[in-house]
């Protein structure tokens, strides 16, 4: 028995979030001692926003340098640019000829992004899932770690394959999403009822991965919470300590229980410095290695050439088992 496949992503549209860094990118860096891994930068999906291409290509080298900042090992697991496998827009095309309008239409991602752009609803916009779809099919992945906004686009992912497979035979596994139990949705500090993301445009919202300590220290000191002065999960009445508590709990390892425990008795003023400094602490290394990466594009180039070379050889074998199935002459 082989290990099994993990494929995931992330797009790259600028400076990550603690939201990205929690839901996805610290479980990236749990699994590839387990499992053989393919982390790619999802640059053809970030087109679907007008991007200006200097800046793309800017935040594609930030998102791979955030990935081994953050403790990927380009030796242990392959980490490539979506560009460089052409088979991704290849694979894309094709489902999107098994996907229906129907199924698209009901996606939350296009929903919400509809309405943050309504000047580019594009078709794109729209068939983004088939892509990301293709993405995770072509590595026969097992498993796609990602946060609870992407788990709509896995379970489409699995229906596509499934349909595939029902009319060609077995050509796709099946994957599974793999969402973490805490942290999974990291909301925003001033909103904690919208999640935490790249585009929020309220400032001291979102914390981002480059930020300074004392940004830090800032933003969680400015976070909305609420005037009970208790520190204690409960996700409905208390949103704002609720996510607070995630952040401080996945970074530290406790339980809720173990948060409510530490802080009885404390205000809101002790458990924020405390959240504050966990997330400095942890980012502190990130920090470092992230602006050594970021002065070393040479580096960051001979990482992605090498991961693109081992990314083709899984994904060209699945495209041409898809082509002869249904018949296209390559
Ligand atoms: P993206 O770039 O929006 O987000 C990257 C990852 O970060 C997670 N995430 C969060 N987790 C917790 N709390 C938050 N506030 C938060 N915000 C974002 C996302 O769930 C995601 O795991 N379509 C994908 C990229 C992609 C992909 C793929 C992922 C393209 N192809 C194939 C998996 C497999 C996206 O836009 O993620």
């Amino acid at each position: 028995m082989g290990k099994k496949v993990i494929l995931s992503g992330i797009q790259a549209t600028g400076d990550l979030t603690l939201g990205n860094y929690v839901g996805a990118l610290k479980n990236f860096v749990k699994m590839q001692e387990e499992f053989d891994c393919y982390y790619m930068i999802a640059n053809l999906h970030a087109l679907t926003v007008r991007r200006d291409p200097k800046e793309l290509k800017n935040n594609t080298l930030k998102i791979l340098a955030s990935y081994i900042a953050a403790g990927i090992d380009p030796d242990k697991s392959t980490v490539f640019l979506q560009s460089q496998v052409h088979e991704h827009a290849e694979l894309g095309w094709v489902l999107d000829c098994y996907t229906y309008m129907g199924e698209l239409s009901r996606m939350t991602q296009f929903k919400d992004k509809s309405a943050k752009h309504a000047d580019n609803i594009n078709a794109g916009l729209f068939t983004y899932p088939s892509l990301m779809a293709g993405d995770i099919l072509l590595y026969q992945a097992n498993l796609v770690p990602t946060g609870e906004d992407q788990k709509q686009h896995v379970e489409l992912t699995r229906d596509i394959a499934e349909r595939f497979n029902k009319l060609y035979g077995d050509t796709f596994k099946i994957p599974e999403p793999y969402i973490p139990k805490v942290g999974a949705r990291i909301m925003g500090l001033q909103d904690p009822t919208s999640k935490m993301s790249k585009s929020s445009t309220i400032p001291n919202d979102t914390i981002l991965l480059v930020d300074t300590p004392e940004d830090i220290m800032k933003k969680v000191k400015k976070a909305v919470t609420d005037s009970e002065g208790i520190v204690k999960y409960d996700e409905k009445n208390k949103p704002g300590i609720s996510n607070l508590m995630e952040i401080y709990g996945i970074i530290t390892n406790k339980k809720m229980d173990e948060i409510e425990k530490e802080f009885q008795g404390s205000g809101y003023g002790t458990f924020k410095t405390a959240v504050a400094e966990a997330i400095i602490n942890e980012l502190e290394p990130f920090h470092k290695k992230y602006n050594e990466l970021m002065d070393n594009p040479k580096y960051l180039e001979e990482i992605y050439d090498e991961g693109a070379k081992k990314a083709s050889q899984v994904a060209s074998k699945t495209l041409k088992d898809v082509y002869e199935k249904i018949g296209i002459i390559r």
